[in-house]
């Protein structure tokens, strides 16, 4: 018995100490922390259950018979975040760079069956340079099993993942495959192939940060959702994120008692709006003033800013919210803020968090760049998106709500629940301007004529009333009672029941 105890602890020893001092120097030398500090920061103080320590990669080749690290590169477990519980791995850069062997493989599988089982969220930590290069077929038929279960734990439970060191190969296409990436800035990389190969095969120069860096994956390819400073500021943001969203698509998110009253007015949203339509204004004002205690967590606030996505809570439960933003391109829907605002409409839809919709969107970007690029398909993301979505609908017109732009951004005819406009809203095909050019195109060489034109079209159309006539709108609402009124529709919702008709799946536009 004495005996198998020392044998425990010194298992336990050696799986704690990773690749070695050295190695964890080197780790620290890069401002990054170790997969265990990592673990520590993400959950609640001594609530980590660690399972797996004594697992062992079972390679012979190229020496690797005696090269055997209890663990094998990955810690893996469950613990609580606010007390919640969450699953959870993090793989250890120290041991054979976090590759990815069978057996580390294995380790990751198990955390994410008993998330299935049980209903808990997923939190993956990558620090990996890919496929255990000697293993071969082995490891790539791990990463394999761990891709399938991404794929059967999406819209089951949420997958959060953190890439927090230089992601290769394999490495990245699970982070893909989850519901969010959080990266930090000079610190991780995600790329398909490094730019060695990439100098090669295309003969461009670029860094390591210039082609997969949390800046380039956070504001040019959107990959990523986030980027931090650091590895702390990341980890304390996950909790924080972890607060708003459920366990499972069996639960909603968690209520959070609030001391910001339902009611509560705000008298500055009535003048939000320039009295010039062609002025821009900041919706993230709006945002932060209708949900409680303007905590408001945004996501890829960096890339295709022309629309914002993020959580919220209205009287204590999450919502999710999508609202053009007029500072930036005018809030045109484009190619990357169609994908960008589909694929949250879909995560919120699949874990039961209400949609509240700002509007203020006067079209579908135009040219060639948008139409070659298949803004068609990328757009029709976005609508079938809200249309397919079965979950609470709340949608706000503060503004422009022109063209195809209005069917899509949650309209009443796309299963709106509640449709809101404020007195600035202009709802029409098009804009004043464009639309005379069309219909009077005789009159053009006349200014006047035009200029009573248009004034005739924006008194006409230019406002909520004429789809509020037809019931496209369930009312018009002052600014500063946005918040109450949203409120009262998401409580008078909360019961709501909407099945789409059976399928196997959908055939979304990808
Ligand atoms: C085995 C690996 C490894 C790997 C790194 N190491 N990657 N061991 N398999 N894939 C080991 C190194 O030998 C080294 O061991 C230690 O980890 C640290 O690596 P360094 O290169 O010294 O670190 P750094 O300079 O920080 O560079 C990190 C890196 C680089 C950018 C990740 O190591 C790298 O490019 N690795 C290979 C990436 C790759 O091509 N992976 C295979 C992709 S194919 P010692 O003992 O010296 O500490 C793939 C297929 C899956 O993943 C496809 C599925 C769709």
């Amino acid at each position: 018995m004495q005996e198998i105890l020392k044998q425990l602890e010194e298992k336990r020893a050696a799986a704690r100490a990773g690749g070695g001092q050295r190695r964890v120097d080197a780790q620290h030398a890069k401002g990054r922390l170790t997969a265990r500090e990592r673990i520590e920061l993400l959950l609640d103080p001594d609530s980590f259950e660690e399972w797996d320590m004594f697992v062992e990669h079972r390679s012979s080749e190229f020496g690797m018979q005696d090269q055997k690290i209890p663990g094998d590169g990955v810690v893996t477990g469950y613990g609580t975040v606010n007390g919640r519980l969450v699953f959870v791995f993090s793989q250890d850069f120290t041991v054979f760079g976090g590759s990815l062997s069978e057996a580390h493989a294995e380790k990751i599988c198990k955390v994410m069956d008993h998330a299935m089982k049980v209903g808990a969220p997923v939190i993956g930590i990558n620090d990996s340079g890919g496929a255990r290069i000697q293993e071969g077929v082995a490891s790539l038929a791990g990463y394999a099993e761990v891709f399938q279960r991404n794929i059967m734990a999406s819209g089951v439970v949420p997958q959060i993942s953190l890439v927090m060191g230089a992601c290769a190969g394999g490495a990245v296409y699970s982070p893909a495959m989850t519901d969010f990436i959080f990266m930090v800035k000079d610190s991780s990389y995600m790329f398909v192939t490094g730019p060695d190969v990439v100098r090669t095969v295309t003969h461009e120069n670029v860094t390591h940060e210039q082609l997969g860096g949390a800046v380039t994956h956070s504001q040019k390819s959107g990959v990523a959702d986030l980027a931090f400073e650091n590895d702390v500021e990341a980890l304390l943001q996950v909790r924080r994120f972890i607060d708003f969203v459920p366990s499972s698509n069996r639960e909603t998110a968690p209520p959070r008692p609030t001391p910001d009253p339902i009611d509560r007015e705000e008298d500055s949203l009535d003048t939000l709006v320039p009295a010039n339509p062609n002025k821009p204004y900041d919706m993230h004002e709006l945002i932060a003033k209708v949900v409680d205690e303007g905590d408001f967590f945004e996501l890829q606030p960096g890339y295709a800013r022309n629309i914002i996505i993020g959580l919220g809570r209205m009287g204590g439960d999450t919502v999710g919210i999508v609202a053009n933003q007029p500072m930036v391109l005018a809030g045109c829907l484009d190619i990357d803020s169609s994908r960008k605002a589909a694929r949250f409409v879909r995560f919120c839809d699949c874990f039961n968090i209400p949609i509240v919709t700002f509007v203020d969107v006067p079209g579908f970007l135009p040219g060639t760049a948008q139409e070659y690029g298949a803004i068609i398909k990328h757009g029709a993301k976005l609508l079938f998106a809200y249309g397919e979505a079965t979950v609470p609908k709340i949608t706000v017109i503060t503004r422009k709500a022109y063209g195809g732009a209005y069917d899509v951004m949650s309209s009443k005819h796309i299963r709106g629940d509640v449709n809101f406009a404020w007195p600035s809203a202009e709802i029409a095909v098009m804009g004043p301007k464009g639309a005379v050019e069309i219909i009077f195109r005789a009159d053009i060489g006349d200014q006047q004529k035009i200029a009573e034109r248009t004034e005739e079209y924006r008194k006409r159309f230019a406002n909520p009333f004429v789809a509020g006539a037809r019931g496209f709108i369930d009312d018009v609402i002052l600014p500063h009672a946005t918040r109450k009124r949203i409120c009262r529709s998401l409580a008078m919702l909360r019961d709501k029941k909407l099945e789409n008709p059976w399928k196997k799946h959908d055939n979304i536009p990808l």
